[in-house]
């Protein structure tokens, strides 16, 4: 051989192993984006399922999420007839304006480097809501506070017909990304047009599939802001057939916030699990992490973070202190056995037979899903395995109850002073979304017609939706109500 050829070969095979090494090392980045103070991780740290490429991930594409509103504002406007605000802050996404991030989005969706850069959501999605004073006023951030504007439902169904859109191509997206990023390089295109975005097409095929309950809607009505269907979309994946359509089990969002107090407490809203690493690491895993994507050391930064994050306060001006103190020995009269930290069935279920409240989501509960629940995490060491059905719903602490409105697990209830009247006298349907707070009734306003009602018009005779039971407290005087409600407002 020529030393010639030799020197074409050796040339050869150095720029065929650059290549294989720069692909490999591509392969191998995996960055999430890591944030020191807390706060910001709980926001927009990464809980591990901002994955894209293996069936089982929940992540989608940076590129791809942040143009899906450019390419698709139809869709969206149909999923978000009437709401205020542009782009994925229609769905009730909080976005920021005092945060500036590289890859900019809203609160609840980190960022993960990997050879596909791609968000996805985390524990604040659901767990972080606004308080107004004022129409048009500013809302004040309240970390641990239901999500109560965010379409949770909305925002799955939106990628859903997108994907399912003529659209949803590799020339109409990649000009769009083009549009927002001019740096989306030749490389990028090719990964994107030839695995990239037909790889998303076919995970949300799959998410269509696995959501196709959502379009049952006698059995499945819309979940509207700050709710999910916490377990059906389990059941789906665990493939139980029929028994995953059967019962809806639509839940609202709950506060995060004093876990410590909760240690030990029967809790999930029917008190399934006792557990309060399977309740955050279950959280996880429906939310998009799988069982080997799951970050355990950032659950575990935001486990010991909720121990101790303080319930928000209810505006000390708006209180009348000589009511709170009539309100007292009535609270501890009527309630404090089941809800004060002190009392004897705190954190116990009550029986549904007495308790009385809607019985869908703890009916969406039975044992066989429990047993497939515990399946979950086998043979790694935080494996599942305390999930169990009950016969009622929690009784839980009060603490920061005025900004956990509207009430109990399906939030049928608008304002607390509602549920301080029987069953039959609570409005049989009202507006639910805003967060323009009634400090007189105690909850979000919920007033006006349906047709007055931009946000989502709640329907108590649907199934799942039921304001009836909990009538605790209802035979009171008039006095004395208002008194218990001036308590509340402290709790
Ligand atoms: C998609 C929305 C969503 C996401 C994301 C989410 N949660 Fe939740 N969370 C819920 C709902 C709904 C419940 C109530 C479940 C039920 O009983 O039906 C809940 C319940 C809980 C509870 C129990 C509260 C109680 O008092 O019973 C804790 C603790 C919790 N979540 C923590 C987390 C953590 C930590 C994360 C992130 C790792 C997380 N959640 C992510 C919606 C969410
Ligand atoms: C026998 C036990 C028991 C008593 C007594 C009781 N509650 Fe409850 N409470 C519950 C249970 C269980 C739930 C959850 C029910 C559900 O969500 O379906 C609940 C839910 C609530 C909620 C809604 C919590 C949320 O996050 O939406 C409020 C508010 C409340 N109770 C206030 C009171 C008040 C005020 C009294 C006294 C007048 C009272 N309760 C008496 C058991 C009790």
């Amino acid at each position: 051989m020529s030393t010639r050829r030799r020197v074409v070969i050796v040339a050869a095979a150095a720029v065929v192993l650059f290549l294989v090494g720069a692909v490999l090392s591509l392969l191998q980045t995996d960055q999430p984006e890591r944030f020191v103070d807390i706060e910001m991780h709980f926001k927009y740290g990464s809980i591990g399922s901002d994955y894209s490429m293996a069936a089982d991930e929940g992540g989608v594409p940076y590129w791809i999420w942040r143009v899906l509103p450019d390419v698709f504002p139809d869709i969206l406007e149909r999923l978000t007839p009437g709401q205020p605000g542009t782009g994925y802050e229609r769905l009730g996404f909080i976005f920021e304006p005092t945060v500036t991030l590289d890859h900019p989005r809203p609160i609840g969706l980190s960022f993960r480097e990997t050879a596909i850069e791609a968000v996805g959501v985390n524990c604040a999605v659901c767990h972080v809501g606004t308080v107004r004073d004022t129409p048009g006023g500013r809302a004040q951030l309240v970390l641990g506070m239901p999500a109560l504007r965010l379409d949770f439902l909305g925002y799955e169904r939106f990628l859903i017909d997108a994907a399912d859109d003529s659209r949803f191509n590799a020339g109409t997206l990649i000009d769009a990304i083009k549009q927002v990023n001019p740096d989306f390089g030749f490389f990028d295109q090719m990964l994107y047009r030839f695995v990239v975005i037909p790889r998303m097409k076919s995970r949300l095929d799959t998410l269509r599939s696995d959501f196709s309950f959502i379009d049952d809607l006698d059995r499945h009505p819309p979940w509207g802001p700050g709710r999910v269907d916490t377990f059906t979309p389990y059941k789906v994946r665990f493939e139980m057939g029929d028994a995953a359509y059967e019962t809806a089990g639509q839940a609202d969002f709950p506060a995060i916030w004093n876990q410590s107090i909760r240690a030990g407490m029967e809790l999930h809203w029917d008190g399934n699990n006792l557990s309060l690493d399977e309740r955050n690491l279950s959280a996880s895993i429906g939310s998009g992490a799988s069982e080997s994507s799951v970050d355990l050391q950032s659950i575990e930064r935001i486990k010991r973070w909720i121990e101790s994050l303080p319930a928000p306060k209810f505006p000390a001006d708006r209180i009348d202190q000589s009511l709170v103190t009539a309100g007292e020995p009535i609270y501890n009269a009527n309630c404090a056995l089941c809800h004060s930290l002190e009392g004897a069935r705190v954190g116990q279920v009550e029986p549904i037979a007495t308790l009385g409240t809607d019985p869908s989501r703890l009916d969406s509960f039975d044992d066989a899903i429990a047993a497939n629940m515990n399946t979950l995490g086998e043979g790694r060491p935080w494996a599942f395995s305390n999930f169990r059905s009950t016969d009622g719903y929690a009784n839980a602490p009060l603490d920061g109850i005025w900004a956990r409105a509207p009430y109990l697990h399906n939030g049928s209830v608008p304002y607390l002073s509602d549920l301080l009247e029987p069953a039959a006298e609570r409005p049989a349907a009202f507006c639910r979304g805003s967060d323009l707070y009634d400090y007189q009734r105690v909850g979000f306003v919920a007033d006006g017609a349906e047709s007055e009602c931009t946000e989502f018009w709640f329907d108590t005779t649907l199934v799942g939706n039921g304001k009836e039971g909990h009538e605790y407290g209802t035979n009171l005087s008039a006095d004395q109500k208002r008194a218990l409600l001036e308590y509340l407002k402290t709790q």
